[in-house]
């Protein structure tokens, strides 16, 4: 009995298959590869010396996907496909809508129809939307302000309904914070395609030079020091929530959700600094305009998944910053650099 994991080519999704094949699960990824790099996928193979059966297809391809199950004995779904994009939803929510809901509902027909009713779901914290308070607990009324929150929202909806409609479904909807570092061979990592979106990747460009200075989004807000304040978790951590929710999902029925961050927040100069202080290397920035539709402070109140899932992130700020330090240096072009190290 194997575990498919669907975007497993991606960036948590290549951690999520380093992690099981480490806690002895037969693993199947599908990807369509539109936001990842097949290398992926070898680098984890130098990383574990296991061979991953590998399928190359979409998720909205039910007759592909029907293959998947047809030709592997499935037991459960870590299901992570999906875009990401906050700026790219907003100018093409259709497709991000075409993508992630209807991907889903694609995958979930084919597992009833197979009888596969496991399923662990990559969420995010984007659906609590802009926080009345913080910490954030999985009580708060989502309220998603963008077309790619809304598609996770309305997925976690529909699973929830699936449930509704036959209660041996299992189904864990986790909700991710800020997942930034790499893992600890330098082999695999975040590569983002083209100019990243996202804090961490920038702050290692600049600081391997491909990008000259950081530009900070204001500084103005009610924080430590007036910078937005994130909840930062290492991707290892959060792949390993993936392995207690996967097991989670094994002894029980329903459907729960959790979040997964730390519970502290550290602001962009923190972050900054974290980052000076473990790699050594400066990262010049200027302070901007806040970026429209940012929040000031966004972390997690993690006790539920310390309690539900037996799951505590492990990794400190420093860990983050040389993790994802270490991919930067030795991939400078990530996936399609020359040569990779194992450097443990
Ligand atoms: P990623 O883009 O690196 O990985 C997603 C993978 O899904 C990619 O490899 C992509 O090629 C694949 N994919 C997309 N659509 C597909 C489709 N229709 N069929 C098959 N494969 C498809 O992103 P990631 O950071 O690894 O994120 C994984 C999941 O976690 C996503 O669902 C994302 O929305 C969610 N998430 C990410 C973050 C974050 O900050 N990285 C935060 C919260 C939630
Ligand atoms: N920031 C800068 N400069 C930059 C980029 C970001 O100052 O060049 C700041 C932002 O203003 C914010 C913080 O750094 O205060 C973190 O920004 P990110 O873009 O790294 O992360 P976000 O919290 O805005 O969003 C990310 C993902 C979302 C996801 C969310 C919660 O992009 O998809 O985390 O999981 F929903």
């Amino acid at each position: 009995m194997a575990i498919l994991i669907t975007g497993g080519a991606g960036y948590i999704g290549s951690h999520i298959c380093v992690e099981l094949i480490y806690a002895g699960y037969d693993i199947i990824v599908v990807d369509n590869l539109s936001n990842s790099n097949r290398e992926s996928i070898k680098r984890v193979e130098l990383i574990t010396g296991k061979e991953i059966v590998f399928y190359q297809i979409d998720i909205l391809s039910q007759n592909d996907l029907e293959t998947v199950f047809l030709e592997n004995s499935i037991e459960a779904v870590i299901h992570c496909a999906g875009l990401k994009a906050v700026g790219d939803s907003v100018k093409a929510p259709l497709h991000y809508y075409q993508n992630n809901v209807t991907g889903t509902i694609i995958l979930s027909k084919v597992m009833k129809k197979f009888n596969v009713k496991k399923m662990v779901f990559s969420s995010s914290a984007t659906v609590y939307g802009i926080p009345e308070f913080v910490p954030i607990r999985e009580s708060f009324l989502p309220r998603p302000i963008n077309p790619y929150g809304r598609s996770k929202w309305m997925i976690e909806e529909i699973l929830k309904d699936l449930h509704l409609s036959n209660n041996e479904w299992s189904i864990t909807l986790l909700r991710y914070f800020n997942p930034i570092g790499a893992h600890k061979s330098g082999l695999i990592g975040e590569d983002p395609n083209g100019i990243p979106n996202n804090l961490m990747p920038i702050i290692t460009q600049v600081a391997a030079g491909k990008l000259n200075i950081l530009q900070v989004y204001g500084n103005c807000y009610p924080t430590v020091d007036g910078t937005g304040v994130r909840d930062y978790i290492h991707v290892a951590d959060l792949a390993n929530g993936h392995l207690k929710a996967l097991e989670k999902t094994f002894n029980s029925s329903g459907v729960e959700v959790y979040n997964l961050g730390t519970g502290e927040g550290y602001s962009v100069l923190e972050l900054i600094s974290a980052f000076e202080l473990a790699t050594g290397v400066r990262i010049p920035y200027k302070i901007t305009q806040p970026r429209p539709g940012d929040v000031a402070a966004c972390y997690a109140d993690p006790a539920k998944a310390r309690q539900g899932l037996g799951w505590r992130a492990e990794n400190g700020i420093r860990e983050m910053c040389e993790d994802a330090w270490r991919w930067q240096s030795n991939n400078p072009d990530g996936y399609l650099s020359e040569e990779a190290e194992i450097r443990c």
